[in-house]
């Protein structure tokens, strides 16, 4: 197995990045994620966002439409490309700029500068260095400035790990929150680090950050090839019961991922 950078995977798969995400069941996340940023757009003070690790723009794409003036940065140029692709159809070039940026090095953004920092889809999880990585984020952010981040959950993680018998890879898995991923054909793989709740939290509460909430997603034990979301009804009907859900303390160790929102004190 080929050990790989992050960034090389994502400017390997960009092209196709989209489309591997257009399933029900991340309809579903999606819309879990979009409902909880857009239940913090109204308590922020002005509309400058930076969507870091935006990928191909799912996420700026709706702020722009949305009325705010994003700054899309991510590692992968590539993903950027097709990013600047989808922002440029949908005629909101001029709400957004592009930079190709590490999470871990924010320096080319002016200090206290925007209102509202997502970090959707992981890349805290990614990243090399996460601590350094919010302490950016609390630097370019404004006072009462909002973070928003996706990571990847460490219990939801081990399920993989016991399902598959691996019981070595398992306790190293539970002593470093720490593994390689890997690519479903399992010929590419990089690290990744898992964080449970209290992990998250701390990560943004001892670096200047109140935390306003935390959600898993999904709470509800959807799989991945779920056969309730292909039904829209059932869809609708689990999406209601999630987002009623989905901030239940004892319910987000068994998420696939979390979701914390901090504001910068
Ligand atoms: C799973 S994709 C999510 C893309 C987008 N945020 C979304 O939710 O659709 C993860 C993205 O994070 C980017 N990424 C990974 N590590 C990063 C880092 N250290 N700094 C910035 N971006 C990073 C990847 O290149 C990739 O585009």
């Amino acid at each position: 197995m080929k050990r790989t950078t992050c960034e090389l995977y994502y400017d390997r798969v960009a092209h196709k990045y989209d489309d591997s995400y257009k399933t029900p069941y991340w309809d579903f996340y999606n819309a879990v994620t979009w409902h909880n940023i857009k239940k913090y757009l109204p308590r922020l003070q002005g509309r400058r966002a930076l969507d870091i690790g935006g990928g191909t723009g799912l996420w700026a794409l709706k702020l722009a439409k949305s009325g705010y003036d994003v700054t899309l940065a991510d590692l992968s140029q590539k993903m950027l490309d097709v990013a600047r692709r989808k922002i440029e159809s949908a005629n909101l070039l001029p709400k957004v700029v592009f930079a190709k940026t590490d999470i871990c090095n924010l320096s080319a953004f002016e200090p206290d500068s925007f209102d509202l920092v997502l970090a959707e889809g992981d890349p805290l999880s990614y990243c090399n260095d996460p601590v350094r990585a919010v302490k950016e984020v609390y630097h370019i952010l404004k006072a009462d400035g909002l973070f928003i981040a996706s990571v990847d959950n460490k219990f939801g993680g081990m399920r993989v790990f016991v399902r598959q018998n691996e019981l070595d890879e398992l306790e190293e898995f539970v002593k470093t929150g720490r593994t390689n991923w890997f690519t479903k054909d399992e010929s590419e793989q990089y690290p990744i680090k898992y964080f449970t709740p209290d992990e998250l939290r701390k990560l943004l509460s001892r670096n200047g950050f109140e935390v306003l909430s935390m959600i898993g997603k999904p709470v509800l034990s959807l799989g991945s090839d779920s056969e309730s979301l292909k039904d829209r009804k059932s869809f609708e009907r689990l999406l209601k019961l999630e987002l009623q859900l989905n901030a239940e303390e004892t319910l987000l160790g068994g998420a696939g991922h979390l979701e914390i929102t901090g504001r910068k004190l």
